[in-house]
């Protein structure tokens, strides 16, 4: 954990302005800052553990865009449940390391703050392999990646995770924005944007292709969907609602809800959480993993837009 004091939390920030007010600094939780923006257009928090955006609400909306469980813990080496985590260089379970990679685990540096010219705020966050726990790059000494993490907050979120090969070899990463959306509730929201599209599904352990034009949920599910750039639009009558999912240089998207019984084995989800949540992650994994040769960059980016019916 950082040990967060007045003099630490100036060393954090100090460089950084609030840009006319629509940038502020403060801690979660003891030794876990947040940057909190709140501009014309939303307000949103940012971790820089994790380099993970918390949370997103247009001023229109009633209702939080992403979701970040009342029971998220803050502690070292543990993912803050909810918002966007990145996973990062692998994808689920990888040897003896932890699931989904150190991204989510590690304390990223605030490399800039600006505001944008229609009036958005963005920030860039950055993080060096480096960092990574002593485990993983004593078995992977070769392993040299940059990590920045720019995130948009205007009319609609962007997020884009940019990875920098700098080693002399090619390496394999998967990476996804794992985000974590808040619905009404599970029953009765839609997903489209999937139809026809080959995915692998965890629970099963089987590959098959989605045929209907709508998904709907009625049990848990961990798909990972294959082969796919297309926007997905996630219907929610309950809170009179439609987000807008696209990306770019994404060629996997993945769907996870927990269901009643494996959530409640989380610690950190309460009992009814999972009713108020479902994961559509922006990724490249599985089959769609990427090589990144020698000085190459990968940018993979989300952008998510709300839209109410009239
Ligand atoms: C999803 C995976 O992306 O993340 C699931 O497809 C996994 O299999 C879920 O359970 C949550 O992972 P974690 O490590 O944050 O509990």
């Amino acid at each position: 954990m950082l040990e967060i004091n007045e003099t630490m939390n100036k060393e954090h920030f100090h460089k950084h302005t609030t840009l006319n007010g629509q940038l502020s600094f403060d801690e979660i939780s003891p030794g876990f800052p947040v940057i909190k923006i709140n501009n014309e257009y939303a307000c949103a928090t940012i971790s820089l553990y994790g380099g993970q955006l918390l949370d997103y609400k247009p001023h229109e909306q009633l209702e939080q865009v992403i979701w970040l469980s009342d029971q998220a813990l803050f502690e070292e080496n543990k993912a803050i449940r909810g918002g966007v985590p990145i996973c990062w260089p692998w994808f689920g379970d990888y040897e003896k390391f932890p699931a989904h990679g150190y991204a989510r685990t590690t304390f990223w540096e605030i490399e800039s703050t600006k505001q944008t010219i229609d009036g958005g705020t963005e920030v860039i966050l950055k993080m060096s392999c480096h960092e990574l726990c002593q485990n993983f790059l004593d078995s992977h000494p070769l392993f040299d990646c940059d990590l920045a993490i720019t995130i948009t907050v205007a009319s609609k979120l962007t997020i884009e995770l940019k990875t920098t090969n700098n080693s002399q070899h090619t390496v394999g990463i998967s990476d996804a924005l794992h985000s974590y959306f808040k619905i009404s509730d599970i029953h009765t929201v839609d997903v489209i944007g999937l139809a026809q599209v080959n995915f692998f599904d965890k629970l099963k352990n089987q590959e098959a292709c989605y045929e209907e034009s709508k998904m709907r949920f009625m049990t848990e599910t961990d798909r990972v969907f294959i082969d796919t750039t297309n926007e997905i639009n996630l219907n929610d009558p309950g809170f009179n609602r439609t987000i807008t999912i696209s990306k770019k240089n994404s060629n996997s998207t993945v769907i996870w809800n927990p269901w009643q019984e494996k959530s409640s084995q989380m610690s950190d989800m309460s009992n009814q959480a999972w009713l108020q949540m479902l994961c559509i992650e922006s990724a490249n994994v599985l089959k769609n993993q990427l090589l990144l040769e020698s000085g190459e960059t990968h940018r993979l980016t989300t952008s998510i837009a709300v839209k109410t019916y009239i």
